[in-house]
């Protein structure tokens, strides 16, 4: 029979060529291309491993190897012809190879199917893609703790319900977001570990009868092991799905940052200036710097939670094995890797750029009744219970915020009148250095307890 649909590697069944329209709806080479490395290096492995296994010989393992290190180049020169007539990055390689090398092109796919060929080439690529965040990651904690070092006593006012709470140093709260970033971390390491798992040899669905050496692969290829399940492996995306998790958690870490200092450079808060480099004027307000980076870094977090559900749905209600729906993994995943990466990067940019305006913080501080919470407590030592305690202090505040003076520009004489407890010694406490000094336990906020979880922390990084 007369094959109509000729140019095309899997077309011998059809006897009617592609429509037009299906075959550009179907193809996923013009975003897939972009594995192009993975799916190479695989190649390579998988055809060292099929020579050694007497399934190839030496020589056509060689002409494999010679024409996809040439391809590779090709493609690095922007010289490749990609073609949608190919479907994705996997065909159009197949073809190209063997367009250079005739037979042994032919035979690179021998107990191989682009089922695993892909799930394989999905693994290498994030593996790659965890190294190159994890060292953005690293570079923006670096960040954090030299900013932190800088800061280890500068106060301001911590915050709950975006009401002034308590006197907190400004390096504690650096050391906040430096401890989110720990667990992101984590998180990643914890995925790749999991993902590196060697999916070829699972072919199709079913394995192969070929005499294959899967563990052979999966070392040349710096896999762990090979999968233990042929069906599993090939359909399974769970692993780009934990990775789009971390990268989301991530993400809402650093919208997070991004949410205070929007606030804090706002002229309402003043308690930072961000650097010029990273903001953007208006085309009508002369007088405005806007925060660009944190509000384009907020915004993005939502796209790439949206990736995150995308991935869940996708995978949802799939009967095993491999369904073509899994194509439509790659675009999310690669945009969450690329969006995640310059978001780290934008912010590891900046953050030692950041400068505080210490005055304004420690202003702010005062004006809440930040210390209030001491002064309750320094009646708890002096014997009184404390819901008696909260209930002076909270009479006291009340007089301050009549008469617009904070608790520490309260005389004496006038404290006393709510409680015969309170004496001299009590403006220690008041004070916001007395208050955060006070509260030097594990986790505190006392410079020197924030002194020594910088210390601990770059102990733990290495550094
Ligand atoms: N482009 C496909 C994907 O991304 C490769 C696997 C195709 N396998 C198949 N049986 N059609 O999933």
């Amino acid at each position: 029979m007369t094959t109509v649909n000729s140019e095309k590697l899997s077309s011998a069944r059809f006897a009617q060529a592609t429509d037009a329209f299906v075959e550009v709806f179907t193809a996923s080479v013009d975003f897939d291309k972009r594995m192009a490395d993975q799916d190479i290096q695989g190649s390579i492995a998988h055809a060292t491993m099929l020579a050694k296994c007497d399934i190839l010989t030496d020589a056509e393992r060689d002409d494999i190897i010679k024409g996809l290190s040439q391809i590779k180049a090709e493609i690095a020169k922007g010289e490749f012809n990609w073609s949608i007539k190919q479907e994705d990055v996997h065909m159009n390689i197949e073809a190209r190879l063997t367009d250079l090398i005739g037979i042994a092109g032919k035979k690179l796919h021998t107990g191989r199917s682009r089922n695993d060929q892909v799930a394989t080439d999905i693994r290498l690529y994030l593996r790659n893609e965890i190294e190159l965040i994890t060292a953005q990651l690293h570079r923006l904690q670096v960040a954090i703790l030299d900013l932190a070092d800088l800061h280890f006593d500068t106060i301001m006012p911590g915050f709950t319900h975006l009401q002034v709470a308590q006197p907190i140093t400004f390096g504690h709260h650096l050391m906040a977001w430096f401890e989110m970033l720990v667990r992101d971390h984590e998180r990643l390491q914890d995925c790749k570990k999991r993902l590196n798992v060697m999916p070829l040899g699972a072919a199709a669905l079913a394995g192969t009868s070929y005499p294959i050496d899967r563990y052979l692969t999966a070392e040349l290829l710096g896999f762990s092991r090979p999968s233990a399940n042929s069906l599993d492996s090939v359909s399974d995306r769970d692993f780009a799905i934990e990775f789009t998790a971390a990268a989301s958690l991530i993400m809402m870490h650093l919208s997070r940052f991004s949410e205070e200092l929007i606030l804090w450079s706002s002229a309402q808060f003043d308690f930072i200036e961000l650097p010029d480099a990273f903001c953007t004027g208006s085309s009508i307000m002369p007088q405005k710097k806007n925060p660009d980076v944190p509000e384009l870094v907020r915004g993005k977090s939502g796209r790439v939670t949206g990736h995150l559900v995308s991935l869940l749905m996708l995978m949802k209600s799939q009967p095993l094995a491999y369904n073509k729906d899994n194509q439509e993994d790659k675009e999310p995943l690669f945009d969450t890797a690329d969006t995640l990466i310059n978001c780290l990067r934008a912010y590891a940019d900046m953050v030692p750029h950041i400068n505080p305006k210490k005055e304004n913080m420690y202003n702010s501080a005062k004006r809440g009744f930040a210390t209030a919470t001491d002064l309750a407590d320094y009646l708890v030592r002096k014997g009184l219970a404390f819901r008696d305690a909260h209930e002076i202090v909270g009479l006291a505040v009340r007089l301050g915020v009549e008469t617009q003076r904070d608790l520490s520009e309260i005389p004496l004489t006038e404290l006393q009148k709510f409680s015969a407890l309170i004496s001299e010694d009590v403006f220690s406490y008041l004070s916001l250095e007395g208050s955060v000094a006070a509260r030097n336990h594990v986790g505190g906020t006392a410079p020197e307890t924030v002194q020594l979880a910088i210390k601990t922390a770059r102990f733990k990084l290495n550094l």
